[in-house]
């Protein structure tokens, strides 16, 4: 089969770099194979209309948008097709509509980019029409197996070394502890990442089990030091010391993460006597600009992906592996999921350069 006309789409919650891999489709689309791209609007959501919301790209539309933030075909991370909840309150199956309008805009194939829950609702719609696929994985908590890493993270990671590096000057002014609640969703991978660069002196992460007495012997250990402040860093999923996550539950029925920062700042001001303020940096890391590791993903993602469907690889998705970016098939790339390591590279640093991460 021939490609002449191919979809593109993205999924899930945003990240800093969509733009940038749907301008590097769409240089590489429209640029090397002479095909027509058409961006279909907040993911699966586009395809529920009919006609479909779609926009015809060409390269000029895409040029300028290698820096910009979130993504200019909109995105959703809500409303599964396959269980729809509907405005009456019922929950259906919207999974044909999707397939019929897809077919409705004569595409050869479809790109999708998302994390593993959206990629993982898209290969199943593509598998039931037998539409030609291709993902590229995309997410600031770094959870898709396979790649080393997904389109967004270093951004992420970025904006929240960057506080820490902010939130030290604040802490040593006023002798305080200062806590930064991160994002990463059941790993671990930002705080990790950014906790070393940031040089924080506790990193809690869901994977690794802790206790607040550690916390603040740590905190006294440096006070003892004359050091007159400490920097923690935590994940939004760590748990309580009972075991429990500090979540809620949106009308869709997902849980969403918030709040272990205030929980630790509460028993460590209580048990080391500290002055203690939480930052819960939210959405701040998803948003903005690109990293320039960020930019050269995205681009690198985009341009093999499109090579992947003019070489009639299909249900594959591009990663990133040992410096260079690698397929596999959709079903491998997300089987697992990638949480941080207890033994990793990065646990070893942390605990090398006496980070308190837990037991
Ligand atoms: O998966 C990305 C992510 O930012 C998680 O780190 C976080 O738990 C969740 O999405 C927040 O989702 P929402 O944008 O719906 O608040």
């Amino acid at each position: 089969m021939g490609i002449k006309r191919i979809g593109i789409l993205t999924s899930g919650g945003d990240c800093a770099g969509l733009n940038a891999v749907i301008r590097a489709v769409v240089y590489r689309a429209i640029g090397t194979y002479d095909w027509e791209v058409v961006g279909i609007c907040r993911a699966t959501q586009g395809l529920m209309c009919s006609p479909p919301d779609v926009m015809e790209l060409t390269i000029e539309q895409v040029d300028r948008w290698l820096t910009g933030g979130g993504t200019f075909l909109g995105t959703t991370n809500q409303g599964n097709p396959f269980a729809y909840p509907m405005q009456d309150g019922s929950v259906i199956d919207r999974s044909d509509e999707i397939i019929e309008n897809y077919r409705s805009l004569n595409l050869d194939a479809l790109i999708g980019i998302g994390g593993d829950g959206s990629i993982a609702i898209l290969r199943k719609l593509m598998q039931l029409g037998n539409i030609p696929f291709v993902a590229i994985p995309k997410t600031i908590d770094n959870d898709v197996d396979v790649t080393e890493r997904s389109i967004g993270f270093d951004t992420a990671v970025n904006i929240a070394t960057e506080a820490l590096d902010r939130l030290q000057f604040t802490a040593a002014s006023h002798s305080r502890v200062m806590i930064l609640e991160v994002m990463g969703r059941d790993a671990g991978h930002i705080a990790i990442s950014a906790g070393i660069a940031g040089g924080a002196d506790v990193i809690l992460i869901p994977e690794i089990p802790y206790s607040i007495s550690k916390v603040c012997d740590k905190i006294r250990e440096r006070q003892a030091k004359g050091k007159n402040y400490s920097l923690i860093i935590v994940s939004e999923a760590v748990r309580t010391e009972t075991g429990d996550t500090i979540s809620s539950t949106n009308a869709l029925g997902q849980c969403r993460y918030g709040g272990i920062g205030q929980y630790l700042a509460d028993r460590i001001s209580a048990c080391s006597g500290a002055e203690t303020r939480v930052t819960v940096l939210g959405h701040v890391q998803r948003g903005g600009t690109p990293s320039p590791l960020d930019r050269l993903l995205a681009s690198a993602f985009g341009v093999a992906a499109v090579d992947l469907l003019a070489e009639g690889k299909f249900d594959r998705m591009v990663a990133w592996q040992q410096r260079s970016v690698i397929d596999v098939p959709i079903m491998d790339g997300i089987a697992h999921y990638h949480a941080v390591d207890p033994v990793s590279t990065l646990v070893k640093t942390a605990k090398g350069l006496g980070i308190y991460l837990g037991e």
